[in-house]
């Protein structure tokens, strides 16, 4: 009933587990796959191992989360490896891999893809990270020149489809959504997590996250996620995953009518257990036989 097909790809259903969370292991990623995901994302993987920063590195708001990690992965030669121990469990289970990857420029991206590639279903390029720096994360998704760059190196580099996430945090997404599918990719991510914000210790009198701000994720940011999914649909001719504080199937067929052809769940998992995923499948499936709908007819009905 939830099949879906993207790119060519066919997904059992269009739930699944975001980048970032709890996909730093294989086993983690298999525990997830077990627990009715249709897809797994990695954590973002980049070129050399990277510690990420010291914690604190996750602080509770109202309606969500701010998160700084620092991007903690043990470089893709290593990664690959995590995906191998686990993709036959993953294949047996008809869960497709999408591969989270992150660079500072064009080029390392294009390598860490290639590395990548042999090991996963679907490339999702994070060039949005709201508090990377150093060139890395938005400093390329805030400017359709870089984006526009990391996209067709990549594209030049694999032959499976590439996903592009973006971040909300900009002037006009529009005009970075038309970069990427005008560099050829294949479809778009949307949204990174917003901000980045900050959270004061008063007693402390400094900020809690280590990393001082992060990104903000989770069911306040939901709206904002659902417009901006809304806005692309009309403005570009790629399929588009919705993502952003998704934690119901009411939710998720809200990016669907938004124009989305699949959704990610990543802060939801803290809201209701890894079997969130079933659960947002079992909703949806209600939905369509109470309604006596498709979903496939669902995809963008909410634009007149
Ligand atoms: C991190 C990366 C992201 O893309 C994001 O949205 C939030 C946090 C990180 O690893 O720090």
């Amino acid at each position: 009933m939830l099949k879906t097909v993207i790119c060519g790809i066919e997904f059992k259903n269009p739930v699944f587990l975001a980048a970032g969370v709890m996909g730093e292991t294989g086993s983690a990623l298999k525990r997830i796959a077990k627990n009715g995901a249709g897809a797994v994302c990695t954590k973002s993987v980049g070129l050399e191992r990277k510690e990420g920063h010291k914690n604190p590195t996750i602080v509770e708001v109202e309606g969500g989360f701010l998160n700084a990690m620092g991007l903690p992965n043990p470089g893709v030669d290593e990664y690959v490896e995590e995906i191998e121990r686990v993709r036959n469990d993953l294949k047996r289970m008809n869960v497709r891999i999408i591969g989270s990857i992150y660079g500072k420029d064009e080029r390392e991206f294009a390598i860490v893809a290639e590395k990548i590639e042999p090991y996963v279903d679907m490339i999702e390029l994070n060039i949005s990270c709201p508090h990377a720096g150093g060139g890395y994360g938005a400093t390329i998704g805030q400017n359709p020149d870089l984006s526009y760059k990391v996209v067709e190196s990549v594209k030049d580099a694999v032959k499976i489809p590439v996903f592009a996430k973006l971040t909300p945090n900009v002037t006009d997404i529009k005009v970075i959504a038309k970069a990427v599918v005008e560099a050829g990719a294949d479809g778009i991510t949307a949204i990174n997590t917003l901000g980045p914000g900050m959270v004061i210790d008063i007693e402390a009198r400094k900020p809690i996250l280590s990393n001082k701000f992060g990104g903000m994720s989770g069911k306040a940011i939901k709206p904002i996620a659902v417009k901006i999914v809304y806005d692309l649909y009309e403005t570009v001719d790629v399929p588009i995953i919705g993502v952003g504080g998704i934690t119901t199937g009411k939710d998720a067929l809200e990016f669907i009518m938004a124009g989305a052809s699949a959704v990610q769940v990543g802060t939801g998992v803290y809201y209701r257990g890894y079997d969130i995923f079933r659960k947002i499948c079992e909703e949806m499936e209600v939905f369509l036989k109470e309604k006596n709908v498709k979903l496939k007819d669902l995809v963008g009905c909410a634009h007149d």
